[in-house]
Parts: structure tokens; sequence; C-alpha cells
């Protein structure tokens, strides 16, 4: 749809979510009319250089031309089905999925909280299946985020925010450790723990990545107290860090790995992956969802995720996520540049990351603000060289304004 073509202006479209929506975003002043590659057009036709992606979601570029021609032919031949039937693009992009992060099921999900949601169910009904009524305990990182249902939450690491307020009392058996600690998550698993949950990167909690030695560690502390370790993939996974899922990179596999948004290049999928020992935890009626696994969906993310591996995607994020990160540690008043591949937050020595935000979208650069003090920036995978200088060089001068 495009503004000219309904005779509307960009007032009429604010107009009416001022009166109709629950606004609970506050949004750039520009309405987001098309895209291509790795830019995002406004109404009146100017390009941003998108860093932002749809928050890590467009990774093979905006409307990747194999995509879009994956959804085309799948709305032209089936749309919706019911998880009754078997449909040939869930079954494979199962089969793609599993094959190529080393994991033997899948169950298809419409998001990342739905996707972690049924990963903390699939934990506790395998830890009461196997253990009895008591082994349901779930612990999960102080500063995590895990998505907005109540279970996820409950998991989301950060009580007292805004994303918390008055939305308890949240399900029991949920403990928070600090993250990097691993005498902390030592501590707060008892014989009632049947599983750790974390992010191998936090995001939203300001793109800390985990060290190696934490993740060995908590895999060590799973297998030594019959755990199960879960890996949040929703932001790191497909590419993002420089391997497909950032456990690949680690080198620890987790029994459980959660995935969402880049996977569907747009389209909203997410997906839990497990390893063979839980593959018998669910059963018929154990869980289910109208839409999860819509073909139009799976035909989507089975395209996208083709292009992540036919076109080495990953290790594009790997090179450019280093070029790019050895220029912004040159932007003045940079504290820190952190994270692995394409996922890279900037810690600034001031809380100055909202107004870099504005300002450079003003400039015609995209990105999020996770922190005060914290830009971050995941553009898509097959950005160049020369898209990083021009996204470096608008951070820069909109820095040097500011401060
Ligand atoms: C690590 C992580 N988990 C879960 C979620 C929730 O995903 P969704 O917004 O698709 O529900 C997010 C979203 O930012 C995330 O970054």
């Amino acid at each position: 749809m495009k503004l000219n073509e309904l005779g509307l202006e960009k007032d009429d479209i604010k107009n009416m979510y001022d009166t109709y929506f629950y606004e609970t975003f506050k949004r750039f002043d520009f309405i987001a009319e098309g895209g291509h590659d790795a830019y995002l057009v406004d109404e009146t036709g100017k390009e941003y250089l998108d860093f932002m992606a749809g928050i890590a979601v467009n990774s093979a570029g905006h409307c990747n031309p194999k995509v879009v021609e994956a959804i085309k032919a799948q709305c032209e031949t089936l749309i919706h089905a019911s998880n009754y039937c078997y449909t040939i693009p869930q079954g494979m992009l199962a089969k793609l999925i599993c094959e190529s992060i080393g994991m033997e099921k899948i169950y298809f999900q419409n998001s990342g909280a739905e996707a972690n949601e049924v990963m903390m169910k699939l934990a506790r009904k395998y830890g009461k299946d196997n253990y009895g009524p008591n082994r349901y305990k779930i612990v999960t990182a102080s500063n995590s985020f895990h998505g907005r249902t109540l279970a996820t939450l409950a998991a989301t690491g950060q009580p007292g925010s805004a994303i918390q307020h008055n939305y308890d009392p949240f399900i029991p058996g949920i403990t928070y450790a600090e993250y990097n600690n691993l005498k902390a998550f030592e501590e707060a698993c008892d014989e009632d723990t049947i599983a750790v949950m974390v992010e191998p990167i936090q995001g939203e909690g300001g793109v800390i990545p985990a060290t190696k030695e934490f993740l060995q560690g908590l895999r060590k502390l799973c297998d030594e107290r019959d755990m199960l370790l879960l890996f949040d993939e929703v932001q790191t996974g497909w590419g993002r860090t420089g391997s497909l899922m950032a456990y690949m990179g680690y080198g620890v596999k987790p029994d459980c790995v959660s995935m969402a948004k880049a996977m569907g290049g747009g389209m909203p999928i997410g997906a839990m992956c497990t390893s063979a020992k839980l593959a018998l935890t669910f059963g018929p009626g154990a869980h289910g969802s109208t839409y999860a696994g819509n073909p139009v969906c799976c035909a989507a993310s089975y395209a996208q995720i083709k292009e992540i591996i036919d076109n080495n995607l990953s290790d594009n994020s790997a090179k450019m996520g280093e070029y790019f990160s050895g220029l912004l540690a040159k932007l003045p008043h940079v504290k820190e540049v952190r994270g692995h591949g394409l996922m890279i937050g900037v810690e600034f020595d001031k809380d100055i990351a909202t107004d870099v935000k504005y300002n450079s979208a003003d400039n015609g650069l995209l990105m999020t603000a996770v922190r005060p003090s914290v830009i971050r920036l995941v553009p898509p995978l097959n950005v160049t060289k020369e898209e990083c200088d021009k996204a470096f060089e608008i951070i820069d001068k909109v820095v040097k304004e500011l401060v």
C-alpha cells in the first residue's frame, strides 16, 4: 500500500494511530512505506540505511527477492490448512533447520516469546515426567529478556522495570542469577531445578555477550545435575553473531534452543529445536497452535534460511562485524564496543543513546537504543563495507554534534 495511491497524507495515518491504537512504542516520525536491501523507504521516498533491520529480523535484506518469490508462490497455492494436515513447506523447513544446526526435533511457533514459552513448557513437562511433581523450576539470568507473555515475562530478569510493572504475580518456580557468573547459577539451582535458560548474548539487556567459560560451565553444571540447558537464540540465531546459531560459535550445544526474528525474513514465525533427549516429551495434545508453522511463513522461512546458508551470510556477518566494530571504536565518547558478528552494542560514557538514535534517523540511519548509554546496531547480514562506512560517518557526525 502507498499513501499517494490511496489519496492519503502522512497525518491521516498518524491520526489513525492516535485515535485507535494502544501506543506502546515511541515511533520514528515517518511512515515505513517500502524497503529494499539494507534500506527502509519512507512516504516521501527518503531512504534510511537500516541498521535496526526490523529489530534483527531482515537479515537477508528488506523484501529479499527469494523470500518474496517464495511467499507469492505459496500464497497462490495454499495459505493455511491447520496443523491437522501435513504441508510441504513445514516438512521441508523442519528438515532444513534440524539438519543445519545439528538438532533432532522442532516445534514451530509464531514469535520469539511463544518459542520461549513452549521451550519452558517442554522443560517443565520433561522435569515432571521424569523426576516427579516438584521438578519444574527454571533459573534464568538477571538483565535477560525472553518476551512479553506472562511466562516469558516471569523469565525476564528485570524486576521493577516498565516491562514487568503491575503484571505480577508471575508463574512460580523462576529465579534469576547474575549473567556470566557461574557460581551464582550453581547456587541458584536446587534439587527442584530442571532447567537453566540464557541468551548467548543478552540483546535487549545492552548487547552483553556470554563468556565461553560461562556457557561451558553451564553445560557442565546441567550435565552434572541432570538439568536441561536452554538457549534463547531469538535474537542471536541465524547468522547474526557470525555462526549459524550463536551456540555453534561458542561450541556449547544446548538441549533446546529457541529462535524467531531472522528465520522468517519478516514473516511471523518462531521455533524451538531440541536434541534427541527431549524427543518423547511432547505427544498428541501436549501443545498446539492454530497458525504455528503456517505454510506461507514456512515457505518464507525456508527461502530466508537458504539465502543465509547459500550466501554464507554468517561469514559476512563475522567479517563485516569485525570491520564495523573497529570503526565504531573510533567514535568519540565510546566506553566499549561489544558483541559478536553483526550484533553490536556501543556503550558511550554518557546517556546519549536515545539522542543518537533519533538524530541518526534524521540523518538517514536507523538503529535502536537498548540502554540509556547503549545503541544497538544489527544491520542485514549482507551489508557492505561501504554501507558500514556510511553508517559510521553518520553516527560520528551525530555524536560530535551532541557532546
Ligand atoms: C532474546 C529474545 N527473546 C525473546 C524475544 C521476544 O520475541 P518476540 O518479540 O518475537 O516475541 C526477543 C525480542 O526482542 C528477544 O530479543
